[in-house]
């Protein structure tokens, strides 16, 4: 029997997202049907919306960030049952591609995904789930693999942020680009995903965390989450700033730069504040045509001679089934800070709102509570 529920939708390219009513169709085969309790607002669905849906059909169901509790599990699936707490994972590794046959599914290529389960009540009409997920959303379908399953004391308001925007930075410092310990670490931009970045730093023990942000309140907030040193961007050139403040005898800069802020630009930057051999690493989401652009031949901050690299980081290079429990684990040892990051709990109803405190800046997570 269909479940009925309520989601926030994009119904057509460059309109609001609203509330409409839904019909879930019961999990098929492998696949978990998912009550959500939590929701987090990530950058990610302000860009769909923004990018006229980014490729994705209409209608779409927006969010990646969730945690429920499961509802009823298909045919199948053995290792989860109703009641069950779980964050949705939106890159559960495939087992089928070549990074996956190869043991690295923390490379994998693409990941699990459900069958579309979600129409919109009024015409039937069969929804796009974001990243595979649609967690702005009362009910949703993924794969029974992708409901990770965490322990019971761990608050799913808080849980949810696991799912991307924490597991993105704090993976990104632990799987995309390990960081070493008594390393120098540049973070520019510093909302959810950065000052996740900021935390897995310190929880690799770099020695010196510069927070990078145009906005004066995320850098009070860098700081709270474990920057030592933070840079105004919106007063001079950042790369010029890190230099200085890393000025070592050898021109200074930083082992590990990640760019969080889905700027080509701060890309840039983040290659050209590398000390000798360091490594750059992108997160932002890009449109279609970005593109940066990268000096070889500079004797100081040129690619070549400054022996720099730059890895992408898609999700933190997660492995959920490890890492999610990993994260709660750490949040329940009071290693990680999660608390502090839900800066708003809003309803269902206040997407476009949370979307337009994201523009403004004064936020870290909207947290929809279900
Ligand atoms: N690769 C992945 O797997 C992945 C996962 C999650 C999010 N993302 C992307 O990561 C980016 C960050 O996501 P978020 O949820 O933290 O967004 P956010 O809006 O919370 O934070 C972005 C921050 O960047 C700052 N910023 C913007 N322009 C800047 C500039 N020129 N210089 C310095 N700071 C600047 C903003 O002030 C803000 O604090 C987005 O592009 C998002 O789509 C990627
Ligand atoms: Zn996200
Ligand atoms: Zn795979």
């Amino acid at each position: 029997m269909a479940t009925e529920g309520r989601a926030s939708i994009l119904e057509a390219p460059g309109e609001a997202a609203v509330v409409r009513e839904i019909t879930v169709d019961p999990p098929g085969p492998g696949e978990v049907l998912v009550k959500l309790a939590a929701s987090g607002v990530c950058h990610t669905d302000l860009t769909v919306k923004m990018l006229g849906g980014s490729g994705m059909k209409f209608p779409i169901v927006l969010g990646h960030e969730g945690a429920g509790h499961v509802e009823q599990v298909g045919e199948g699936v053995t290792h989860l049952k109703a009641g069950d707490p779980v964050v949705i994972a939106y890159r559960a590794p495939c087992e089928q591609c070549p990074a996956c046959r190869r043991g690295d599914p923390r490379h994998c290529y693409m990941a699990l995904r459900p069958g579309q389960r979600i129409h919109r009540k009024s015409d039937g009409e069969l929804c796009s789930q974001v990243l595979r997920c649609g967690t702005f959303s009362t009910h949703t379908v993924v794969h029974g693999k992708a409901a990770i399953k965490i322990p019971a004391e761990m608050p799913l308001d808080k849980a949810c942020l696991i799912a991307c925007g924490v597991i993105t930075g704090v993976g990104a410092t632990m799987n995309t680009t390990p960081v070493f310990q008594g390393s120098r670490v540049a973070v520019i931009g510093c909302g959810g995903v950065g000052l996740s970045v900021i935390q897995g730093a310190k929880l690799q023990h770099a020695r010196m965390i510069i927070g990078v942000d145009k906005n004066p309140v995320k850098l009070e907030w860098a700081r709270k989450f474990g920057a030592t040193h933070t840079v105004d961007a919106s007063k001079g050139d950042p790369v010029a700033e890190v230099r200085k403040i890393t000025e070592d005898g050898w021109d200074g800069g930083v082992e590990f730069a990640f760019e969080a802020t889905g700027v080509p630009a701060c890309t840039e930057q983040a290659v050209k504040m590398l000390s000798y051999g360091g490594r750059a690493t992108t997160i932002g989401f890009p449109a279609e045509t970005d593109t940066v652009h990268l000096n070889l031949g500079d004797f100081s901050t040129g690619v070549y001679w400054n022996k720099a690299g730059l890895n992408v980081c898609h999700c933190g290079d997660a492995l959920p089934s490890h890492d999610f429990p990993l994260m709660a684990q750490l949040y329940l040892e009071g290693k990680l800070e999660l608390d502090g990051m839900v800066t708003r709990r809003i309803t269902l109803d206040d997407v476009e709102d949370a979307f337009h405190e994201m523009e403004t800046g004064n936020v870290i997570r909207s947290v929809i509570v279900f």
